[in-house]
């Protein structure tokens, strides 16, 4: 088996896996016999989706892993959502399949840099999008998710300065909802700003009974054209909700999956990036896979590990978003 260092140069564990081994009912068979939870963010592959325990937005997942009585999580996910999960059960095992499944947006805030910026607002308080590092998360006052963004702007009084970062295109939103100026941080997801508003426009006139929803992480542009905007469980509930029978779909592929599996008489359109490829895939979501997981919850590893400062600095903004979101029940 891998060493720890070939582990964090790899990231997952490269093992044979006997092709004849069911892997769904090994996992199953493991999850029991370890008392771990499988929780799995909507943008992963399908097989992982059908695997999992839960299966969830930011926002959804947060809350599952802060009460989840499981011995082990296994975190199908990215790293910033698995050291979320770690940061709020601190001492259960923290498990993610692959650990270089990163985030484009994360990695747009490095922390020594945001360190600098928030220096030149000392009386602004700091309200951070969950898709960022722990190290972010511990210099923050509150952190927020798609899903809950503008309430939790909402909750700090009105003449209170903001800095919101890392996500400029959530940011911007959050600030036309509320009527609020917010500093934001120049960040951005690779997958969700690569939307063509030309490429949408000619999809819609093709159906015009399209409902064309989308995830905040999109620009502005392209939210303009929307008949809803939320995270992606609000996405979700929406495709139920409504009784269109067609959605143009402005976010990660694999939350069709969900959608599909759940209104099986709809029909769920990835929006056209501006390129040529066919597909909205999230590399780093998409570095998980089913052996990838099956190995993980076998060997225990890859875990997450956190300084207990940042563990502790970061837990009180994680912690308010949360009860900030239990009161207004989201
Ligand atoms: P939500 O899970 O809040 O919808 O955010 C989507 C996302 O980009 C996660 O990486
Ligand atoms: Fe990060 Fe974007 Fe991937 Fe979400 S979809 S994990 S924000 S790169």
């Amino acid at each position: 088996m891998d060493t720890l260092e070939e582990l964090k140069i790899k990231g997952f564990i490269e093992e044979e896996v006997d092709p004849t081994l069911d892997l769904f009912s090994e996992i199953d068979r493991l999850k029991k016999e370890k008392n771990a939870v499988i929780l799995a963010h909507y943008y992963q592959e399908p097989d992982i989706q059908d695997v999992a325990d839960y299966i969830g937005d930011s926002l959804g997942l947060s809350q599952q892993a802060a009460k989840t009585d499981a011995a082990i999580i296994v975190f199908a996910g990215v790293h910033f959502m698995a050291e979320t999960a770690k940061i709020l059960s601190p001492e259960k095992k923290v498990l993610l399949p692959d650990l270089k499944a990163g985030c484009s947006l994360s990695d747009s805030c490095p922390p020594h840099l945001f360190a600098k910026f928030k220096e030149r607002y000392p009386d602004h308080m700091v309200i951070t999008y969950v898709n960022c590092t722990a190290e972010l998360k511990a210099m923050s006052d509150i952190v927020c998710t798609s899903s809950n963004a503008v309430q939790i702007v909402n909750s700090l009084p009105k003449d209170q300065p903001i800095i919101f970062g890392p996500d400029r295109n959530l940011g911007r939103y959050v600030a036309q909802k509320t009527g609020r100026e917010l500093v934001l941080w120049n960040g951005a997801c690779m997958v969700h700003e690569i939307f063509s508003q030309q490429r949408i426009l000619k999809l819609k006139q093709q159906h015009p009974e399209a409902k064309f929803i989308a995830h905040p992480e999109c620009e502005e542009a392209v939210l303009a054209m929307a008949d809803y905007i939320g995270s992606t469980t609000g996405l979700l509930k929406y495709t139920i909700e409504n009784p269109a029978l067609e959605f143009i779909v402005a976010t990660e592929s694999g939350i069709i999956h969900q959608m599909e599996k759940v209104n099986p008489d709809k029909v769920f359109i990835p929006a056209p990036p501006n390129n040529q490829c066919a597909c909205n895939d999230c590399p780093h979501m998409k570095r998980n896979t089913l052996e990838k997981l099956y190995l993980c919850l076998k060997n225990e590893m890859p875990e997450i590990a956190l300084p207990v400062d940042v563990i502790k600095k970061a837990q009180k903004p994680i912690e308010r978003m949360l009860e900030i979101s239990a009161q207004l029940g989201l």
